[in-house]
């Protein structure tokens, strides 16, 4: 039976280019998810959009003397480049800047003020009497309260993740001019988390299938206790609260920026037609998964959750499984500090595969992992070239070359042969309860394995020494293999997929195929062989190394 997924992917803030880390934190597990899942025919969702309001926007545009709007428009369009060029296949990349997100946030933030869960308090905020102006969270930086580490921003702790109200930091002064910033009363609405605490955690509890990390940072925060925390702010860019009386206030970009997964939703179906079409998604027996990177897990496992709780009718998400970070060179990503390799970057010399590949086989799955040019190199010469592109060059060309450009008869196969196909048909099953689990290292390297085996079937058979009915039979057997592993690798290698699936003669998209054994009639045509994959310079190492190391500000 066809199941339902919803796959809400971070939205990330359109005041900067997408690096590295950013797709191996979110963008790619939740494309192989989604491409896993289209495969087994299931119906998927995946969505996720450009945050385009909030303090990240506003220093930068205040940086560059633009406007927030110049900042966003720029980088919405290069985010959608990106999609495309990578191969993430949203089936919704919107922006929180649409008329209907700026509805649908009022609606939320109406629905539960009138519920009671959102109320009207003063709080004491910081005010820089120098830039006079009250400062937003991320415009204050101070020492963390709670691990010590100083420089860190007021909302959220980069060191020990817990979230922050700029008061509690020590030392707080104004990011932008340094001066210490003074204590003022202003009124705002708060979400009353406090009420959702009990239901939170029943609820987490039960949610045994979570990655341990995201289970335990959850479960510590609610067992210490919700505040209720305020969800407006003192700023001019951003949605407008919908009360009167509360024209220089905009709602806090969180609160909104989560309620985007229902938008972007809504955006979809109105796109396919089919106005209620989101609640096959949101509603009954399909499952929500979120996504996102580790300093996003508070947001996702507690807040948008409670505001879900409140809101009502919808579904809870079924699991969040947060990565943790990559770091480039050994050292953690930064952009500030200009030490990234930047994704657009990246895809104007680089085909998309390798990439996908080196960050698939090295996800921060379960703890941080590393990015360099030399293992990317070595990644891509010594296992993608070396084993699977070879493996498929061997047999295409092989085959071409001596059975006129067709799929040979078989004879009778061989245990050997069997074993072979019996172990492709065994990594089907495997990786398909690894992507169902969201283990996508395990995953690749199981699909990689098989074609290490298929390979040495290979070594073993020379079919290339003397062509007759059993070398006939031989490539035959390794033409199904690779036509599994062009399903096995599907999700992760979506264009050498579909070209090898073109290579082998097929018409029509892999996706049309299935999560299925593959099939291969005697006699198909193929197409002229090509190579998969090519082999990187040695001297990009050096090349790429010295650029990052130079473009440090
Ligand atoms: N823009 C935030 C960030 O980059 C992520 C927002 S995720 C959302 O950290 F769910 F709130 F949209
Ligand atoms: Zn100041």
């Amino acid at each position: 039976m066809s199941e339902r997924i919803f796959i809400g992917v971070a939205w990330p803030y359109a005041n900067g280019s997408l690096h590295l880390g950013h797709i191996a934190g979110a963008y790619l597990p939740a494309d192989i998810f989604a491409r896993y899942h289209r495969l087994k025919g299931n119906e998927v969702l995946m969505v996720s959009g450009s945050d385009q309001h909030g303090t990240p926007i506003t220093l930068r545009a205040e940086q560059e003397g633009k406007k927030p709007q110049q900042i966003t428009a720029i980088y919405h369009e290069e985010f959608l480049g990106c999609w495309q060029k990578l191969g993430i296949s949203f089936d919704r990349f919107t922006t929180t800047g649409t008329q209907n997100h700026h509805q649908l946030a009022q609606h939320f933030f109406l629905t539960l003020l009138e519920k009671g869960y959102i109320y009207k308090d003063t709080m004491a905020l910081l005010y820089c009497p120098r830039c006079r102006r009250f400062l937003p969270d991320r415009y204050v930086e101070g020492t963390c309260p709670y691990c010590h580490s100083p420089g860190v921003r007021g909302d959220q702790c980069d060191v020990c993740g817990k979230p922050l109200n700029p008061l509690d930091l020590i030392d707080p002064h104004c990011r932008i001019c340094a001066a210490l910033p003074e204590v003022r009363e202003s009124e705002h609405f708060f979400l009353r988390l406090s009420a959702f605490n009990q239901e939170l955690l029943e609820w987490v509890k039960g949610n045994t299938h979570w990655k341990q990390n995201v289970l335990n940072f959850t479960i510590n925060l609610l067992t210490e206790g919700l505040k209720d925390r305020a969800i407006t702010r003192d700023i001019e860019w951003g949605i407008p609260v919908p009360v009167p009386g509360f024209d220089e206030k905009r709602i806090y970009v969180w609160f909104e920026a989560v309620i985007g997964y229902l938008s972007a939703s809504k955006e979809w179906a109105n796109s396919v037609g089919d106005e209620q079409r989101w609640r096959d998604f949101w509603q009954g027996d399909a499952r929500s998964y979120y996504f996102i990177g580790k300093d996003n897990i508070p947001f996702h496992t507690i807040i948008w959750p409670a505001m879900l709780m409140g809101y009502g009718g919808l579904n809870l998400p079924y699991d969040v499984p947060a990565n943790e970070f990559l770091t480039l060179e050994g050292r953690p990503l930064s952009t500030s500090r200009n030490w990234a390799v930047w994704l657009p970057d990246y895809l104007e010399r680089y085909d998309p595969d390798p990439l996908r590949y080196f960050l698939s086989a090295n996800m921060p799955e379960s703890g941080d992992t590393d990015f360099s040019w030399r293992e990317f190199l070595r990644r891509n010469n010594d296992e993608l070239v070396a084993t699977y592109g070879n493996l498929v060059h061997r047999v295409l060309t092989l085959t071409y070359r001596s059975f006129e450009g067709r799929v040979p008869p078989p004879g009778e196969l061989d245990e050997r042969s069997k074993a072979l196909l019996g172990k492709a048909e065994d990594a089907l099953a495997t990786v398909d309860g690894l992507l169902y689990r969201c283990r996508f290292r395990e995953a690749m390297r199981t699909a990689m394995s098989l074609a290490q085996e298929a390979n040495r079937y290979l070594d073993e058979k020379s079919p290339w020494k003397r062509m007759n009915e059993e070398s006939a039979t031989t490539l035959y057997t390794a033409l199904l293999v690779i036509s599994n592993l062009k399903t096995l690798f599907y999700p992760f290698l979506p264009f050498s997929s579909q070209k090898l699936h073109r290579l082998l003669g097929f018409e029509g998209q892999v996706e049309d195929g299935g999560w299925t054994p593959a099939e291969l009639p005697a006699g198909q045509r193929l197409a002229p062989p090509e190579p998969l994959f090519a082999k990187l310079e040695e001297e990009i190492e050096a090349r790429e190394t010295a650029k990052l190391r130079g473009s440090r500000g």
